[in-house]
């Protein structure tokens, strides 16, 4: 009898470790910046086909911000009624260190406590997460962490991140916007910081370059669409901890989440799948 995917055993499918503790993670989660920002049944029925493929397909990680709409709100009246709080790994975001801001994304979340709690948007290299570090020893947040998707803000992620030495940092990261590579990534490496890849598809500019292209032969053998393709890319690099693509189609979702399933790329082929996107 064939298995439900959540069934799958863990091995047929990819894991990444959070560095500073070990924790396995599934390294395909979900964005939630603009998709889910208005609480009303259309978006509520979205997001609960949405979270339903995430965890069916052995999916965990669900990133959303205080500032992202009603977007929390949203998602804590799909997972707390249904009493599915523990089969996510929910990230949220404040933009300072708030304890009235904290409360009212506790309460949106319908949760006591928080798997990860970034700094949204640092931008000041003295920024402190002395606030975040408080709330993490008394219990409300099992990790802290920062995030930026502004180059002009590189500076202060890199000052940010050897000071205070976070559990994550999330930074924009996709096949065509590297940056990240040469900066964030091997300082993260060096601080044992988990990376978490914002806009990975471009905010969707990675389909429109490829329009109606179909997948190249040699890239058949890793990736099933064009989506992983673009996902498996940044999975190829194991700093990678983890992918947040945006959506608000469960169908994509399921997609994307086939990223953690069968092989990534090897350097050899990362190098190529640049080579094609530059040239498009
Ligand atoms: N400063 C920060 O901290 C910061 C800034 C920006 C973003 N973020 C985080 O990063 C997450 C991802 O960024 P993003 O959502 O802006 O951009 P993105 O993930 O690069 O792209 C999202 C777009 O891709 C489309 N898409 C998703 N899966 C697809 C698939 N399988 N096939 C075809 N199209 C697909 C989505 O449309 P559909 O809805 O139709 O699928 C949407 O238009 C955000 O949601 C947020 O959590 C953080």
């Amino acid at each position: 009898m064939a298995l439900p995917a959540f069934a799958q055993p863990a091995s047929s499918q990819l894991t990444r470790s959070i560095p500073s503790t070990g924790e396995p993670l599934p390294p395909v989660g979900l964005g939630t910046a603009e998709v889910f920002d208005t609480a009303d049944t259309a978006t509520l029925q979205k997001a609960s086909a949405v979270l339903r493929a995430l965890i069916d397909n052995g999916g965990k990680l669900i990133d959303t911000a205080s500032s992202y709409g009603d977007a929390e709100r949203i998602l804590g009246d799909v997972i707390g009624p249904a009493g599915l709080r523990s089969r996510f790994f929910i990230a949220t975001k404040l933009e300072s260190p708030d304890v009235e801001e904290l409360k009212r994304s506790l309460n949106r979340l319908q949760t006591a406590k928080l798997d990860l709690l970034q700094l949204h948007n640092v931008r000041n290299p003295l920024q402190s997460l002395g606030a975040f570090r408080d709330w993490k020893t008394q219990g409300v947040c099992c990790y802290i962490g920062i995030t930026s998707t502004s180059h002009g803000a590189f500076a202060a992620v890199e000052s940010i991140l050897g000071r205070e030495k976070p559990d994550f940092v999330q930074i924009d990261y996709s096949i065509d916007d590297r940056e990240a590579e040469k900066r964030i990534l091997p300082l993260a490496a060096e601080v044992r910081a988990g990376v978490l890849t914002a806009v990975p598809f471009g905010r969707g500019r990675l389909f429109r370059a490829v329009r109606e292209r179909p997948l190249p032969d040699w890239a058949q053998g890793f990736a099933g669409s064009w989506a992983q393709f673009f996902l498996k890319y940044l999975l190829g690099d194991p700093r990678v901890t983890a992918v947040i693509p945006g959506t608000a189609d469960a169908a994509h979702m399921t997609d994307n989440l086939g990223a953690m399933r069968g092989p990534l790329p090897d350097p050899d082929q990362r190098r190529q799948m640049v080579q094609f996107i530059e040239a498009l």
